[in-house]
């Protein structure tokens, strides 16, 4: 459970500086995943010791993984090869975390043994049946609460076949979790996706020596792959930059450099959507880090217009609408988000939240059915608001505080530690 700490954030007269995020999210909960089920040795530097990875890590742990802790952000897991893993003794806690439930569901249910995996308060309203559905169609013994829907969920692994499944929703965590039955069993499993979700799966498991096809419109396995143990380097998470890039083009008289963030296309949307706004970020010395392309992001203050944002770039940027909707609200005109009804049940619904705390700032925001409209250009008045748990939205009020008027008191703000332990320190340290 996290703290209740609130926090006051003041104006801010510019952020200058240089700094590095924390490791990707995404990609730490998969480092340790197909470490773990790898053969042999990972060292894994870079990861991200948020509370979410926390999860994964201990969920492993407790099948029998053994990890060394070799420094504040580097892991030496020795993995036990697909039929390694040993039957939990007890619940697996996913905590917060989404990512840890749905996509190691896909990776028990393949697994010749028993367990159950739950969750903290919001885990536990999350919909499940979007990947007990295809586990399902594939053989897989799943119960969940709320008619096999939701959390805790009890998973008697084993006895998979193969499928193609079309999924109605562009989830990586949805596409994770079957490819990640899928290589485990002999056959060829395909997921097809509406609009391509992240392909952080698809591109680890390549890095690990399996063979895994992404194509237009989704990606393809043949099992059983055999993965081996690599060193992996996880870059800096985009979806945490994204608060320092909004910060940083609000706020006048601002210029940060963040060093080594991941750039990944399939996760770059926000940078898409604050340049197609107007915004002077520059992607400087591009290189690639175990599979993945990095760059540095150079940010300056600047004027924003409002845009339209649909489609295919919802995927893209489906964390970051909480910050964008900050962003549109110090851009002239008016910005319109569709076609992004997942927002509604990301770890709180992020469309009512943000257009709560916002509009009691003072935004011009209404809430639409897949999305939010924001009339930009007025200016935030200070007040109390309320993270509502959610990691993101506790950060993104906070960027918002930057330029409100008067003081900006922010109640809940320990969900942070799930996706962001230092953000605050970081906040801090670059005000002008
Ligand atoms: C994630 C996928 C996204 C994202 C989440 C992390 C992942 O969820 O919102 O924070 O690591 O696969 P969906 O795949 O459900 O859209």
């Amino acid at each position: 459970m996290h703290e209740f700490e609130s926090r006051t954030i003041l104006k801010s007269s510019g952020l200058r500086g240089e700094i590095t995020v924390p490791g990707d999210k995404s990609i730490s909960h998969r480092a340790i995943m197909f470490a773990s089920l790898a053969k042999g040795e990972s060292r894994v530097r870079g990861l991200l010791r948020g509370e979410d990875c926390l999860s994964t890590l201990k969920a492993f742990q407790a099948m029998g993984v053994a990890v060394v802790e070799t420094a504040a952000d580097e892991l030496i897991i020795q993995g036990r090869g697909l039929d390694g893993l040993q039957e939990p003794a007890d619940v697996l806690d996913c905590g917060n975390s989404g990512t840890t439930m749905r996509v190691m569901s896909g990776i028990l249910a393949a697994q010749p043994f028993f367990s159950v995996l739950t969750g903290d308060q919001y885990l536990r309203k999350r919909p499940m049946g979007r990947v007990i559905e295809p586990l399902r169609q594939m053989g897989a013994k799943i119960l969940g609460r709320a008619g096999n829907a939701k959390a805790p969920l009890a998973i008697d692994g084993g006895g998979l076949k193969p499928i193609e499944y079309r999924s109605p929703v562009a989830s990586a965590q949805v596409k994770s979790a079957v490819l990640l039955a899928g290589m485990q069993i002999e056959g060829t499993t395909t997921v097809y996706e509406p609009h391509l979700s992240r392909d952080h799966s698809e591109r680890m498991l390549r890095y690990f020596g399996a063979e895994i096809e992404s194509f237009e419109g989704g990606a393809r396995v043949t099992g059983p792959v055999a993965l081996s143990g690599r060193e992996v380097e996880v870059p800096g998470d985009i979806s945490s930059a994204a608060f320092f890039l909004v910060a940083a083009l609000i706020v006048p008289g601002s210029e940060l450099l963040l060093k080594n963030v991941g750039v990944n296309p399939t996760r770059s949307g926000i940078i898409d959507i604050l340049q197609q706004m107007g915004g002077s970020i520059e992607l400087l010395n591009p290189r690639e880090l175990s599979g993945e392309p990095v760059a540095d992001l150079l940010v300056k203050s600047s004027n924003l217009q409002g845009i339209e944002i649909g489609g295919e770039l919802v995927p893209r940027a489906i964390d970051e609408f909480p910050v964008v909707s900050v962003a549109a609200a110090f851009a002239a005109g008016v910005t319109t988000i569709r076609d992004a009804k997942e927002l509604r049940v990301k770890e709180t619904d992020r469309i009512a939240a943000m257009c709560e705390t916002l509009g009691l700032l003072g935004a011009r925001i209404a809430p639409l059915e897949d999305g939010m409209q924001i009339t930009g250009g007025q200016s935030l008045t200070g007040g109390k608001v309320n993270s509502f748990g959610d990691h993101r939205i506790a950060m993104s009020l906070a960027v918002a505080a930057l330029r409100a008027d008067a003081a900006v008191e922010i109640a809940d703000t320990g969900c942070t530690a799930t996706s962001f332990p230092n953000f605050w320190q970081l906040l801090a340290e670059i005000q002008g």
